[in-house]
């Protein structure tokens, strides 16, 4: 674990040896500020534990992207609150973007929530939290938008080798399933030489994998002055002593420009790894789903990154049982896959939404319908999937050895820098080193291999 405070001056501790355990839903934007929520609550005294059960305070990020992560919140919520009773003090908040949309009425629900805070506002998380304990009732504070000036937010990272880097907040598309503009606001992005600094200090603490994070990260900097875009972006932060791969998530077709994409060619640290979701591979569908682009379109943008990259790892998301959306329809979705080849996808049977109009409309697909179409589509993703990592059989790649594996504590894993997950034998001392792997074996969602001797580790 280490930590990294920003610009923001230290406050008077006023709760020493306090601690908090967080947990995290949805994605990696959510994922980020928790890792800002724990540099903020560090600043008056809590220190993070892994044990629920130790917490003075307990913090819930949640995700509001489908139904299902949002029932999961009220059922954490009623479990929180048994380990709450048990433990005279203990406080619990909830952040993210299901509070964001709930607000007040959250406490209709789980009435026993002490804080409730948005994703326009972390930065107040400590005051908000201190104001509850002092008063004895439940502090809520929720932003409409993020402040014009962004706050730098100190951060405490849980991985000492990879890191988060935002770069770009919001969203100003407006598909007609999704929630996260609602609850994320429009883009906006943060200023290049702010980006720059944090890559730096990240490289100075030794970290070597950065990915720039965003819900709409091929749209960075169209709301700068200077007419700055990822591409160029890439080129800036590229060069940053000891950061030796960048990554960025997640792009919009629509706004992946041939610059990007040739940055992508051309700065060295740049990842050979596309997330560029398509949702469905069915004309009607994309038009009705709003997004803005239509399915040779999209081809037409994978035919710019493998003319440019043809070892390119292209993943995506997709989506089925789209509201009047018909067995046809679907089946393009799932010839679009075995077409394009995606290395992986991640998928969802749709879930109707508050304030998206695709949750109103006629033709609801029914539920049963959904997960067979989900199944299927998840087999075919599966299948592709192996195809693509066959590839690497009896090839070396370059690893960037992130820790122990997760399977066998006694193998290091770590990824390519096409993001393929690679497990592999070798002293605990490589982490956070470029290694050479050889490729014995895959399945569809990772390689195994022996580190090559033949290649010399590479200088880090
Ligand atoms: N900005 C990204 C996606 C962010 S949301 C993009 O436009 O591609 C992450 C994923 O959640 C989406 O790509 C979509 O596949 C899924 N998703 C969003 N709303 C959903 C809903 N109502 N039901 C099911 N899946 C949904
Ligand atoms: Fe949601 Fe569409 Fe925005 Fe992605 S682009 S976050 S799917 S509204
Ligand atoms: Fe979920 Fe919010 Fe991310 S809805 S997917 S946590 S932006």
């Amino acid at each position: 674990m280490s930590k990294q405070l920003l610009t923001v001056p230290l406050r008077q501790s006023e709760t020493d040896n306090r601690k908090v355990y967080i947990e995290t839903f949805g994605c990696q934007m959510n994922k980020a500020d928790s890792e800002n929520m724990l540099g903020l609550l560090d600043e008056i005294g809590y220190k993070e534990t892994s044990y629920i059960k130790d917490a003075d305070l307990m913090v819930l990020n949640t995700c509001a992207i489908r139904e299902g992560a949002e029932d999961k919140v009220y059922s954490y919520l009623g479990a929180w609150n048994k380990i709450k009773k048990a433990k005279p003090g203990a406080m619990i908040a909830v952040g993210g973007c299901v509070a964001q949309d709930a607000g007040q009425a959250l406490l209709k629900r789980a009435p026993y929530v002490d804080v409730v805070f948005g994703t326009h506002n972390l930065q107040r998380l400590p005051d908000l939290v201190q104001q509850a304990e002092q008063t004895k009732a439940p502090a809520v504070e929720i932003w409409q938008e993020l402040p014009p000036d962004l706050p730098e937010l100190p951060v405490i990272r849980n991985n000492d080798i990879t890191a988060w880097v935002s770069i770009i907040y919001g969203c100003d598309y407006n598909c007609t399933y999704c929630i996260v503009p609602y609850v994320r606001g429009r883009e906006k992005s943060r200023a290049p030489e702010i980006i720059l600094k944090e890559m730096q200090e990240l490289g100075q603490a030794g970290y070597r994998e950065v990915t720039l994070l965003g819900q709409n990260v091929t749209a960075y900097g169209h709301d700068l002055d200077s007419a700055i875009h990822l591409g160029d972006l890439l080129r800036l932060v590229g060069k940053t002593e000891s950061i030796k791969r960048i990554r960025f998530i997640t792009g919009h077709p629509r706004d992946l420009k041939v610059e990007i994409i040739d940055a992508v060619k051309e700065v060295d640290t740049a990842c050979e790894y596309f997330h560029i979701p398509i949702q469905a591979g069915d004309d009607r569908t994309l038009r009705r789903m709003a997004r803005g682009y239509n399915v040779d379109f999209y081809r037409k943008k994978i035919d710019e990154i493998r003319s440019r990259i043809p070892e390119a790892a292209i993943t995506s998301d997709l989506i089925v049982g789209f509201p009047g959306e018909t067995e046809q329809e679907f089946m393009r979705t799932i010839s679009l896959v075995e077409e394009i080849g995606f290395d992986s996808c991640n998928t969802a049977a749709y879930s109707p939404r508050p304030h998206t109009p695709a949750a109103s409309w006629e033709g609801q697909v029914s539920e049963h319908e959904k997960y067979e179409r989900l199944r299927f589509l998840n087999s075919v993703v599966t299948d592709v999937a192996l195809k693509r990592n066959q590839q690497y059989l009896n090839k070396v790649v370059e690893v960037l050895a992130e820790g122990k594996s997760e399977r066998n504590d006694s193998r290091l894993a770590g990824r390519t820098r096409t993001n393929k997950i690679v497990n592999f034998s070798g002293p605990a001392s490589l982490k956070g080193q470029l290694v050479n792997v050889f490729v014995e074996s895959v399945n569809p969602w990772a390689l195994r291999g022996v580190l090559n001797e033949e290649f010399s580790i590479h200088k880090t």
